[in-house]
Parts: C-alpha cells; sequence; structure tokens
C-alpha cells in the first residue's frame, strides 16, 4: 500500500528511494542533507563464490523471495548497504534491487566473478586484460548504473596479496579502474565511484594504497586514480582494542586521504562465536574522522564459519549467535549522531602526485606508467555494451517473507516483513524489530519449501567455499586468486 502512495511520485520511481550518495573528497555524502554517510555493512553472497554459475540465471540478487527474507533480517539487524560479490550481468535484478532499496540499504558490488575470464587475476595478469574480460565489467555497470542505491563498483578485490602480485599486479588494476571510470563517466548519468578492495597484508598495504590513490598530474579528476580505498581486515579478534588490533596504525596510514576509507570485510572469528567489540570502535571517533564503516563478513553461514544466518535449501533460515551479538554491538551506538556528522568545511583532499617515492616497498610496483586498454575495449567504452542489461525500480506489492525464520533458540520469528523507508531514509537499528506488523497477517511465516524447483545446479547453502580471502589473525593470507 506504501508502494501505491509513491507510485509514479517522479514518473519513474515506484517504490521509495534511498539518496544516491556522492564522493566529496575522502568522504561519502548525502547531497540531500549534506551529510557524511557511514557504511554499516554486511557482505551478502549466498551459496559462496562456489554457487555462482552463469548458466543457472541465478545471483544473489535474482530471487525476490530470498532477498525479501534476507532485506528483512537485514534490516532487524540495522544495515544500510549490502556487498555483492559476484552477480551476473544479464539476469534480472530489479526485484531484488527494489526490496533492498526500499529497505534503506545500498549496494556494492564487485564487477567480478571467481569465473576463469571475470577477473584480472594475481598471476600473469596482462593475460587476463583483454576485451572481453572489461566487457564483463561494464555490462555489470550498466546493468546496476541506473538504481539510486548502487553505491560502488569494485574493479577488484585482493588481487594484490604478496610480493609478486604487488610487482605486476598494480598497473593493471589501475588500468581496469581507469577503464570502467571511463565507461561509467561516458554512459552513467551520475558519477557512481569504482575502487579497490584490498586485503590487509600491512607490509603491501599502503603501497597499494598509494598506487591507487595518486594522481598522475596531481588533479582529483584522473581518470585511473580510484575514487575510494576498502580493505578486508581481520586483526581485530574477540575482545581487543584500538591499540592491540592495530586499527591505530591503519588510521594513521590512511590520515589525510584523498578519498574514502571503509573495510570491505571485518569479522575475525578466531573467537566464536563473535562478540563483534570492534564495532564501538569502528564508528567511534578514534575512527570515523578517518573511515566510512565498514561491511561484515558475512550474511551466509558457510563452512568457513562466519555466517550471521544459517540457510536451508527449502528457503528456511535460522539465526546464527552472531546475528543477535552485531545487533547488540550495532543498538549500543547513536545512529542519528553518527551519520549526522557534517564533512569539515575546510577538506584538504588534494591526491598526491603519483611518484616512486609513494611506494615503499622494494618490489611493489612503482612505474605509473599504464597499459592502454587492450584492443576492442576503447570500443565498447565509447559505444556502450550490446546488448546493454539495464536495470530498474520496479514495484513490489507484498513484503511477507515467505519463509520460516527461527531465533537463536529455535522460537520462530512470526510476522516477518520487510518495512519499506519512506523517500530518502536510510535504515538504521530500530526500523525493523522483526514482531508483528500493523497488517495483523500470520502468513509471513508460511514455511517455505517453494524455492527448491530450480536448485539442481546450486550449490547447497554449506557448499564448500575456501574463503576469498582472510588474513588470519596475524595478518597472513589466504588467497583466491579468482576472487
Ligand atoms: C558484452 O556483454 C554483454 C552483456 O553481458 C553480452 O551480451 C555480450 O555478448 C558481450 N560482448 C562481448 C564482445 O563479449
Ligand atoms: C614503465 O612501464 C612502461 C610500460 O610497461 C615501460 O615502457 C617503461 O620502461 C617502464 N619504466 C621503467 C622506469 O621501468
Amino acid at each position: 500500500m506504501l508502494i501505491h502512495s509513491a507510485l509514479l511520485a517522479l514518473g519513474a520511481t515506484l517504490a521509495a528511494a534511498v539518496q544516491p550518495l556522492e564522493v566529496q573528497g575522502e568522504y561519502f555524502i548525502n547531497p540531500k542533507t549534506g551529510n557524511r554517510f557511514q557504511i554499516v555493512g554486511v557482505a551478502y553472497q549466498p551459496g559462496g563464490s562456489a554457487g555462482y554459475n552463469e548458466e543457472n540465471g541465478r545471483d544473489p540478487l535474482s530471487d525476490a523471495d530470498i532477498c525479501m527474507r534476507d532485506a528483512a533480517l537485514l534490516q532487524i539487524l540495522g544495515v544500510n548497504t549490502i556487498r555483492v560479490y559476484n552477480v551476473n550481468p544479464d539476469v534480472n535484478h530489479d526485484e531484488c534491487v527494489s526490496i533492498f532499496n526500499a529497505a534503506g540499504m545500498y549496494i556494492i558490488l564487485d564487477v567480478n566473478s571467481p569465473l576463469v575470464g571475470d577477473s584480472l587475476t594475481s598471476f600473469n595478469p596482462w593475460e587476463s586484460y583483454y576485451a572481453a574480460y572489461l566487457n564483463r565489467t561494464f555490462a555489470v555497470v550498466e546493468a546496476f548504473k541506473d538504481y539510486p542505491n548502487t553505491l560502488a563498483f569494485f574493479s577488484g578485490n585482493e588481487v594484490i596479496n604478496d610480493e609478486q602480485s604487488g610487482a605486476d599486479v598494480p598497473p593493471y588494476m589501475r588500468a581496469v579502474t581507469r577503464d570502467l571510470k571511463n565507461y561509467v563517466k561516458k554512459h552513467a548519468s551520475r558519477p557512481i565511484p569504482v575502487g579497490y578492495s584490498a586485503a590487509d597484508v600491512r607490509d603491501i598495504l599502503f603501497d597499494s594504497y598509494n598506487y591507487f590513490q595518486c594522481s598522475l598530474e596531481g588533479d582529483k579528476d584522473d581518470m585511473s586514480k580510484g575514487d575510494l580505498f576498502a580493505l578486508n581486515s581481520y586483526s581485530w579478534c574477540g575482545e581487543s582494542s584500538f591499540e592491540e588490533a592495530s586499527y591505530d596504525d591503519l588510521v594513521s596510514g590512511f590520515e589525510g586521504t584523498s578519498v574514502p576509507i571503509f573495510f570491505s570485510e571485518f569479522g575475525c572469528n578466531d573467537v566464536s562465536p563473535r562478540i563483534f567489540t570492534e564495532v564501538g570502535t569502528i564508528y567511534g571517533s578514534q575512527m570515523t574522522g578517518v573511515f566510512s564503516g565498514g561491511v561484515v563478513y558475512e550474511y551466509t553461514q558457510e563452512k568457513n564459519n562466519y555466517g550471521l544466518v544459517s540457510m536451508n535449501e527449502d528457503g528456511s533460515a535460522k539465526l546464527m549467535p552472531d546475528f543477535r551479538n552485531l545487533e547488540k554491538q550495532y543498538s549500543k551506538l547513536d545512529f542519528a549522531t553518527i551519520q549526522g556528522q557534517k564533512p569539515p568545511s575546510e577538506s584538504n583532499t588534494k591526491p598526491p602526485v603519483c611518484s616512486t617515492k609513494l611506494i615503499t616497498t622494494d618490489n611493489f610496483n612503482n612505474n605509473f606508467t599504464l597499459p592502454v586498454p587492450p584492443p576492442g575495449a576503447q570500443k565498447i567504452i565509447d559505444d556502450g555494451v550490446k546488448p546493454a542489461p539495464k536495470g530498474k525500480l520496479v514495484e513490489i506489492s507484498d513484503w511477507k517473507v515467505k519463509f520460516t525464520v527461527k531465533d537463536t533458540d529455535g522460537s520462530t520469528i512470526t510476522n516477518l516483513e520487510v518495512k519499506p523507508l519512506t523517500d530518502d531514509e536510510i535504515n538504521s537499528p530500530g526500523s525493523n524489530t522483526g514482531s508483528g506488523s500493523s497488517s495483523g497477517s500470520t502468513d509471513g511465516t508460511t514455511s517455505g519449501g517453494t524455492d527448491s524447483g530450480d536448485d539442481e545446479n546450486a550449490a547447497p547453502g554449506l557448499a564448500a567455499r575456501i574463503l576469498p580471502a582472510v588474513a588470519m589473525g596475524s595478518l597472513a593470507l589466504l588467497a583466491n586468486v579468482a576472487f
């Protein structure tokens, strides 16, 4: 019903929409309020990368019933952003994106996939930098650029993770970022930021950061400069502190940044269930001057045991203790204040000029001469992907969750549904308590079972998925180049 009142308010917008965000200097800004935006995010890839399969016509944003279930649960948690790692640009995402949008959530998308040819490789990156690969990344841009809640694109995730990849990959990664930015500039109606998501391997982290945030000519509009920089960081485990988790080094290392910085993954599970004591620090005064929040890894429980919610094949689900623990930490925060911060009026965000001096590790690449776009790529940038998959918000008529969801204690959560927010509203803790709605319907908890028909090819929820890369405690790294 709420939908109908908002229907056609602006011609094309069906559901109330979040306000598209902008990057201004080192912050994400909501242009309507002028406030900074702190990412309160969760990594969202049900089925894991092993469950991603280009043939089955599905990806994490293709099944509206599943998205409804998960958007409702994420609303209870209070998150405002999901990060999705692998999408198929050619499947329809309209319903899922409209659901997350109405639930007040932005989406950060990785443009790559674990399939061969769908990402820049850590090893011999020149062999994976070709037009068909770029076409795929541009197709992801096409598929998501028209949604108001598309927050950013990751041009790569942990492609640089050791000395060898640090020697070879940076010019190629920067070239992919450039190509994507050129594509966005030419074909999107707003400047959706593009940047890199790094492994928190401390000895090369700041070289990666500097390599991508510097400007070739010293100006902000350098098309190969990252628009943001993110890191997957697992250095805070259990009860820790700003200093013990070496977050202090991160803050001092990124101080004075010219681009937004955030955790594209966090949530060490050396101590399990996790207690997420880092949340108070990430959104506290020691961090927020430099950081713009972070993304908890990860929504779905998989073999690697990082899940907030455990899924069953029939669509039913159960909250993990981590879910309620994270919720508890979020609810201690004052999000009105956190999301109400103004950027400093005088912000000094000039990027450094690219130079060998910025790179401190011996073998890390310090040559800023980038490869030119591979044969055929410039034509795709100029003319656009053909055929271009286009996305748009659509009307959602029923916000009820169709699957049974059990709480940590085994009791069923009744009347679970997404609570659509009003225009421009962003989700925060408390917008959805998960208990009964005014509609008084009990249909929301009808058991699932409708989701199994198209499942033959899908990896089960607990499909073996080796973590893309988790710098376990010590910051050592398990790399998965394909991710
Ligand atoms: C480019 O991407 C589109 C959308 O996925 C696809 O239909 C088309 O075949 C691709 N073209 C090339 C040359 O790879
Ligand atoms: C930098 O890279 C370019 C392109 O690969 C190459 O031509 C040039 O010689 C390199 N410069 C140095 C100083 O190695």
